[in-house]
């Protein structure tokens, strides 16, 4: 595969057709994680009405940490999955207790936190501090399933552990970051479920799944 020329039309695309979000604004890794947090289990839209309004309530790390969980349970009223917003406010405390209230950029540190799995610490790791680690959520797991076209159930190992390895071999050293969301974009706008539109799609010449004539048929997830 020609990974410089992938890259180089991934992020390209991106520039010009990469969303707008709220949580985009700011490289913060307070900012990128309460988002991430958000969206594991609330859509685009309804997490970009609700984000400024609970940064304003809460700031910063410290300010979050300080609450009473009743305030920080009140604060995501509406966002449901109240789970989140314990963990949340658990790993708020941590970070104050055992990282001076900094969130640390190393994500295997940032992966020890209540709540925080692999593609959350991965989120932060390359959104905010620019390390190059993969992620893998519903669209980019997607996008890697059609472009490999692989067999499999890709949300169970061994198949996500193929997907992982692919997403992080494909990494740039600069801005992987931006090549991580370049990835989700394409997959919530481009390469969605049901219709991929192939004939807008920047990678299209590096899909595996397109040049077979079988993107529908990707991924392979279980019968619910
Ligand atoms: N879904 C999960 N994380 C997201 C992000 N950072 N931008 C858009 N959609 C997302």
């Amino acid at each position: 595969a020609d990974l410089p020329h992938f890259r180089r039309a991934l992020l390209r695309w991106y520039r010009k057709h990469g969303r707008d979000l709220p949580w985009r604004e700011s490289s913060s890794a307070y900012h990128v994680w309460v988002s991430e947090v958000m969206l594991q289990q609330t859509t685009v839209a309804t997490v970009e009405r609700r984000f400024h309004e609970f940064l304003s309530r809460f700031p910063d790390i410290d300010s979050l940490a300080c609450a009473s969980e009743a305030d920080v349970l009140h604060a995501w009223q509406g966002l449901g999955y109240y789970r989140r917003a314990r963990f949340l406010h658990q790993a708020a405390k941590r970070i104050l207790e055992e990282h001076d209230g900094v969130m640390p950029s190393d994500p295997k540190t940032i992966r020890a936190l209540p709540g925080l799995g692999r593609y959350t610490a991965n989120a932060i790791a390359s959104f905010a501090f620019g390390a190059r680690v993969p992620i893998l959520e519903a669209n980019t797991l997607r996008v890697w399933s059609r472009i490999c076209a692989m067999r499999g159930d890709p949300t169970k190992p061994p198949v996500s552990n193929d997907l992982w390895h692919v997403a992080e071999e494909a990494l740039p050293r600069k801005e992987p970051g931006d090549f991580n969301q370049a990835l989700m974009d394409l997959g919530a706008t481009i390469c969605t479920p049901r219709e991929a539109s192939c004939d807008r799609c920047p990678v299209s010449t590096h899909c595996r799944a397109h040049e077979e004539g079988l993107v529908e048929r990707f991924p392979e997830l279980p019968e619910k």
